[in-house]
């Protein structure tokens, strides 16, 4: 018998867990990741679903009932780094779990449903985000995406070994599917403030990561008058501080959260600051425009510092609007969101998606305190199996 909700949630918790913080390390292809991913395998097998895997590690457990188009559910077991435990991983055990639900109900299908885990959803290794998804769509191609490398320099087709790429006997696990649905934790407190424990999503914000390398002289730190410095540094912070002031002005998301410096000394002045500015906003153009008004403040400043900057868009996603009624529910509230997911991707390769939220009481996502009850979670189930139910009918 499968395990219900509850005992694979369990199962689950203490893998690529932080002991310090309480936080989710599971970065694509490493030990935590591939745990969960042969987890997913022994889950599959235990409910009979044949699985398909492509060249790219995104799988497919397939319960082959019916015929015509398949419905496709889940999420990814990835997180970001020092994550929570909902992100990803409740799309994909509650899609199990939905299946076992619908299996107890004696529902029959009559299409084909699969449960799929697209890999490395949130960019933390290889910086592409929703690499997975992109590459099983074609939004982005092997070549490009072979030579993305992750911090340490390893590079995508290493760690994969698909060469010669994939367009021979190249499973494809898309072909075939009508409809995409991905539940998932809510990234924000919308449903706790509409007193509801599922919501549907209606859109998600366009969204990009853009490079800025920032360069300058590295010199002594005690020797070198602060007039004759061409520090990066200093470039950064404004720039870092602009970004924060242009996205509240107009009420749209600017962060830097990652940068690296050379050589990162304490008393050198650094030769090199590159960081990673993640821009959200309510429209492609206003996204464009806020990335362009963070960079020209960045190139004023750069001028003074005499230092130079150099911006380099790693990957822009554009908007993405979700088919609700896929739901066929108007008494769940209808929300958008900010956030990024293997649904926005698929949706702009033309399959009609849907998204499910669980109402998250932290409102915290991206982090340990990310949170959902486990009422909440059953009801999220419940609404998944609802859902598949009316499509795969
Ligand atoms: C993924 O969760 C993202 O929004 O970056
Ligand atoms: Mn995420
Ligand atoms: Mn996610």
């Amino acid at each position: 018998m499968p395990d219900d909700f509850e005992r694979m949630w369990a199962d689950l918790a203490p893998v690529g867990r932080s002991a310090a913080s309480g936080g989710y390390f599971r970065q694509p292809f490493a030990a935590a990741e591939r745990e969960l991913a042969a987890w997913f395998l022994e889950a599959c097998a235990a409910r009979g679903l044949r699985v398909e895997t492509d060249a790219f590690g995104n799988t497919v457990g397939w319960w082959d009932t019916g015929s015509g188009d398949a419905v496709l559910t889940g999420s990814h077991l990835d997180s970001v780094l020092d994550g929570g435990a909902y992100d990803g991983p409740l799309g994909v055990v509650s899609a199990l779990a939905a299946v076992d639900e619908l299996r107890s109900r004696g529902f029959l299908p009559s299409r084909p449903i699969g449960v799929s885990v697209f890999v490395e959803e949130e960019g933390s290794r290889f910086g592409l985000a929703c690499l997975g998804s992109r590459l099983a769509t074609g939004a982005v191609s092997w070549e490009t995406a072979r030579e993305l490398r992750d911090r340490d320099g390893i590079a995508l087709a290493d760690v994969l070994d698909v060469d010669p790429p994939v367009s021979n006997g190249r499973v494809n696990l898309l072909a075939g599917v009508g409809t995409f649905v991905e539940l998932h934790v809510e990234q924000g407190r919308d449903l706790v403030d509409r007193g509801a424990a599922v919501g549907i999503a209606s859109e998600i914000w366009p969204h990009g990561r853009y490079r800025f390398d920032f360069a300058g002289e590295a010199n002594h730190a005690g020797s070198t008058r602060m007039a004759d410095r061409r520090d990066p540094m200093l470039t950064y912070a404004m720039t870092a501080l602009a970004a924060n002031k242009q996205a509240r002005l107009v009420d749209e998301r600017a962060t830097f959260g990652r940068v690296e410096v050379v050589p990162n000394g304490t008393n050198a002045v650094p030769s090199r600051v590159s960081a990673w500015l993640d821009a959200r906003a309510s429209s492609d153009e206003s996204l464009a425009e806020l990335v362009a008004t963070v960079t020209r403040q960045a190139q004023e400043r750069a001028g003074r510092d005499g230092t130079e900057v150099e911006v380099t868009a790693e990957s822009v996603s554009g908007s993405v609007t979700f088919d609700p009624a896929l739901v066929g529910r108007d008494d769940w509230p209808v929300i958008p969101t900010a956030a990024g997911h293997d649904a926005g991707v698929l949706s702009a390769a033309g399959i009609p998606t849907a998204m499910l939220f669980v109402r998250n009481p932290t409102g915290v996502s991206h982090s340990p305190a990310e949170h959902a009850e486990i009422p909440d979670c059953l009801a999220g189930v419940h609404a998944l199996a609802d859902t598949l139910e009316r499509l795969s009918q």
